[in-house]
């Protein structure tokens, strides 16, 4: 049985292709079932009609309420009943009160090393901070940002004469594993949220499972 799918995404998609592609060549047991937006012209939702996924993609009015957006979100992802929510590259903050209900069954992947460097332009802070280690965290969603409980983490080194670009670019390449990975173990019922923190294999892990260089999860 595969499990149901929905993706958050406002950008590029290289995330939401690169769980479609899995999920196709039969090496991830999930269905994408809807892919969500907050901007109707991003390259992720052609990629969706190109897949033949369904799309649901509005611009929030900015005249309006912040959470009525957040509503209107979570009233079609309830219509659709996903087991898992991914939020991958969904730049936009969903309150909390839409979003607690969801929290054990929702994830996001973040290009840091949490809790390093939460929000906005990670790669440019880890070169400013002068960071010999950056990389990507997957976490359980919560109402504090890019704060929840992290799930699995992927490192790369800073190397001398990095830019933003290089960067980025570098850490992008072991986010694609992580996601799959961290979804795989999500899927098979290994990774859990639980009230004391995240749990793989039922034993609560002491500090987040850690993406190897055969792009396998090893959780301790
Ligand atoms: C990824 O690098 C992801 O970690 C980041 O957006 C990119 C999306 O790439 N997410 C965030 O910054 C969330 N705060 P994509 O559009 O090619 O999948």
């Amino acid at each position: 049985m595969s499990t149901r799918v929905a993706v958050l995404a406002s950008g590029r998609g290289s995330h939401f292709q690169a769980l479609a592609d899995a999920a196709r060549a039969g090496a991830l047991p999930i269905q994408l079932i809807g892919l969500f937006s907050d901007r109707p012209d991003a390259p992720v939702v052609e990629r969706a009609n190109a897949l033949g996924i369904p799309v649901w993609a509005e611009r929030p009015d900015k005249q309006a309420p912040r959470v009525d957006f957040d509503r209107r979100l979570f009233a079609a992802l309830d219509e659709i009943q996903p087991s898992l929510i991914v939020c991958a590259g969904f730049m936009r903050i969903i309150n909390g009160s839409v979003l607690t209900p969801w929290s054990a069954r929702m994830i996001n992947i973040h290009p840091s090393l949490l809790p390093r460097h939460r929000g906005l332009h990670t790669h440019r802070r880890a070169l400013d901070s002068g960071d010999r280690e950056h990389g990507a965290s997957v976490h359980f969603v919560t109402a504090e940002l890019d704060g929840g409980p992290v799930i699995a983490q992927a490192r790369v080194p800073v190397v001398s004469g990095d830019d933003e670009t290089s960067l980025a670019a570098r850490v992008l390449a072991r986010e694609h594993p992580l996601l799959a990975q961290s979804v795989l173990g999500i899927t098979q019922g290994r990774l859990q949220l639980h009230a004391d923190g995240v749990r793989f294999d039922g034993r609560t892990l002491q500090s987040p499972c850690q993406l190897d260089a055969q792009d396998r999860l090893v959780c301790a």
